[in-house]
């Protein structure tokens, strides 16, 4: 458990233009800093940061938060990780208490994970000690260098070889004083009860690098071809080596894959190590598997451009396609090459040289969807079955892609390609991304909805905006909210009585409630406060424990309160002083609020009318809509008042 204390201290402290500063190039704007946002891909800056709210918002994909939630959303952090993140960079001192559990827990976890580094650099050293410096060892030396690896190269990836002898490894780690328990669960040695069997044996050893560098395990080649054994035996899964979250050659390669804002995605350890001999840097394996989304992410971090090199058969190119719409959903440009027939890249590269190579993946390096489209095309001409599918498929591919203009390509590109109308894949296209959101999504493609509404506030008098019922409700509610947020602590001037805000618009909107379910709960938070005598600011809110209350906040405060600045400038009214005039937006926003609601409510009575069933409901329901159309009246007239104008 982390104090609330020291969780107040991390959000007094931490400034979210130095974290996200770290990760992102910010360019001062007025008073914010824009950049290109991390969270999509996009050519020109919409990620806006905000120093004096402390919270950053991309206006393209409306991702936004503060500190802590930028760790959470760009490193992955867990919530208490971005806090001990934060405490650290910001030297604060951080109150956390363990129960006796969660402690041993920890302290285990965290030691388990840095005797299995420990126990890992052990082998890593044995393995290389081994091939160079035995007799019985030399073989593995010519292996690599039959296969053209030089010196550097066999250093640099610390490439080694394991005895051919049931326990040398294990035995020696032992005498070192390494714990059998650890080194099974390492993977060095076999995890069989009471065996002291080394887990790779006879075998050359590529050692498999994490992020920073460290040993998280081992691929083993076999040297000679042997139909019983495998080719490469890996480390198995332990508590740092998950293939699924590895990349083989990355810890090399991500100063190259920056530079170069381009990674090439290869399939096998050599592939790696070859091209990477040969100067092309920028070169990581998924080790044989297709590619996860922790891989892709791992990518994402430093470059959004993927090219995938397959070998040059035709049916693993298909088998390898299958994965790659994860990579497309996570808004990279993903680009493949086919090599020649028979060649991989290790074979490729040293048949060629480097310069060759390259100018083979420029040339013939094609975009994703349109490989597959050209790929699967002609299989498909004479057939009209295959043929739907394989659109369908397609199309499906094109759902993924987050980025509208790209989408908006792609489409008239395959409309071309299959001489159909751009309409009907559009509308298919369409339908797969409504059908995604509302399978994956509901909360978040309402949310998205909102935000494209708000930029217009309706006005309820306008009866062509106002004619579906419901659908700008959650405006109003959220100008409603925003008010409470950001002035609820401002004072009115209403004539002559001088009024907290909040206790303006509560004592205005008393008996009526909020629907849209975000701002009800800001709503009914602050309704209790109040009525505890407590008067929040924004940044109660902003910094709240709920989740769900914080992220309202922070949307709607990242976009500035501008509307009465574009309202007067734009209809030149001349306003004797601020003050008067921000009061009158407030009162504006109370009472086409008030006014929504009586419409609608008018309307239900209405159509209840039309039912009444007997004599005194009718009688009931007609007094009813007297007192709303008495009301509706005075709204009218107030509204009028407060000279409002649509802003459109
Ligand atoms: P490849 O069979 O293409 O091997 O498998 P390679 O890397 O080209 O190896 P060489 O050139 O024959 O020595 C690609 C990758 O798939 C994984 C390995 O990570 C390998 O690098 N693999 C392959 C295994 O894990 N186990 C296997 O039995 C085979
Ligand atoms: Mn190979």
């Amino acid at each position: 458990m982390i104090s609330k204390e020291s969780i107040q201290k991390i959000n007094e402290e931490a400034r979210v233009e130095e974290v996200v500063g770290e990760f992102v190039t910010l360019k001062k704007r007025g008073s914010n800093l824009l950049g290109l946002c991390p969270f999509h891909n996009e050519k020109t800056p919409s990620f806006n940061v905000n120093p004096a709210r402390n919270i950053y918002k991309c206006f393209g994909c409306g991702k936004a938060g503060g500190p802590i939630q930028f760790l959470m959303e760009y490193q992955q952090m867990t919530y208490p990780d971005a806090l001990r993140y934060l405490a650290k960079k910001y030297n604060i001192e951080l109150d956390e208490t363990f129960d006796e559990g969660e402690q041993r827990e920890q302290q285990e976890k965290q030691n388990l994970t840095e005797s299995i580094f420990i126990s890992n650099a052990f082998a890593q050293k044995f393995f290389i000690d081994y091939m160079n410096n035995t007799e019985s060892g030399k073989i593995g030396l010519a292996y690599f260098k039959e296969r053209g690896f030089l010196n550097n190269t066999i250093e640099k990836f610390q490439l080694g070889f394991s005895p051919d002898a049931s326990d040398s490894l294990t035995k020696n780690a032992l005498k070192e004083g390494f714990q059998l328990d650890i080194l099974k669960k390492a993977g060095l040695t076999s995890p069989k009860e009471n065996s002291t069997y080394d887990f790779f044996r006879n075998r050359v050893m590529f050692p498999i690098h994490n992020m920073t560098g460290k040993v998280v395990g081992f691929g083993g080649r076999i040297m000679i071809k042997d139909e019983k054994a495998p080719k490469y035996v890996n480390t198995p899964e332990s508590e740092v080596y998950q293939k699924s979250k590895i990349l083989y050659g990355a810890y090399f390669a991500k100063n190259e894959i920056r530079k170069k804002d381009e990674c090439l995605m290869v399939e096998g350890y050599t592939d790696v190590i070859q091209l990477h001999q040969s100067g092309i840097e920028n070169a990581v394996a998924s080790s044989g598997t297709s590619l996860t989304i922790e891989q892709i992410r791992l990518i994402k971090r430093i470059t959004p451009n993927i090219t995938m090199l397959y070998d040059g058969d035709k049916a693993g190119v298909k088998a390898a396609l299958r994965g790659t719409d994860l990579i497309l959903e996570e808004g990279m440009n993903v680009r493949v090459v086919i090599l020649p027939e028979t060649e991989d890249p290790d074979s490729y590269v040293r048949k060629v040289g480097a310069d060759a190579f390259q100018q083979f993946i420029q040339q013939n390096k094609k975009d994703l969807i349109l490989f597959k489209t050209s790929l699967f095309a002609n299989e498909a001409k004479e057939d009209p079955i295959r043929k739907a599918e394989l659109i369908r498929d397609i199309i499906e591919s094109i759902g993924k892609i987050p980025d509208t203009i790209q989408r908006s390509v792609y489409v008239k590109e395959c409309s071309q390609l299959f001489a159909m109308s751009e309409q009907i894949l559009i509308t298919e296209v369409n339908k797969i991304r409504r059908k995604k959101a509302s399978e994956h999504d509901k909360e978040a493609q309402r949310s998205e909805e909102i935000k494209v509404k708000s930029d217009r506030v309706p006005d309820p008098l306008n009866h062509e905006q106002f004619n579906e019922t419901g659908s700008h409700l959650p405006v109003l509610e959220r100008e409603i909210i925003r008010i409470l947020i950001e002035f609820g602590s401002w004072t009115t001037y209403d004539e002559e009585t001088e009024i907290p805000v909040i206790q303006y618009v509560l004592d205005e909107l008393e008996g009526l409630d909020l629907e849209t379910p975000q701002y009800k709960v800001v709503y009914d938070l602050i309704k209790r406060q109040f009525a505890d005598g407590k008067i929040l600011d924004d940044k109660f809110f902003i910094a709240n424990d709920d989740p769900q209350i914080s992220s309202t906040a922070i949307d709607i405060l990242a976009k500035p309160y501008s509307l009465s600045e574009n309202w007067w400038t734009k209809y030149k009214v001349i306003v004797p002083d601020k003050k008067s005039m921000f009061a009158k937006d407030i009162h504006s926003a109370v009472i086409r609020f008030k006014q929504f609601k009586n419409i609608s409510e008018l309307k239900k009575i209405e159509s209840r009318i039309k039912d009444a069933k007997d004599d005194s409901e009718l009688l009931r329901l007609m007094k009813l809509h007297k007192l709303l159309m008495e009301q509706k009246k005075e709204f009218a007239r107030t509204v009028g008042n407060v000279i409002y104008r649509p802003t459109t």
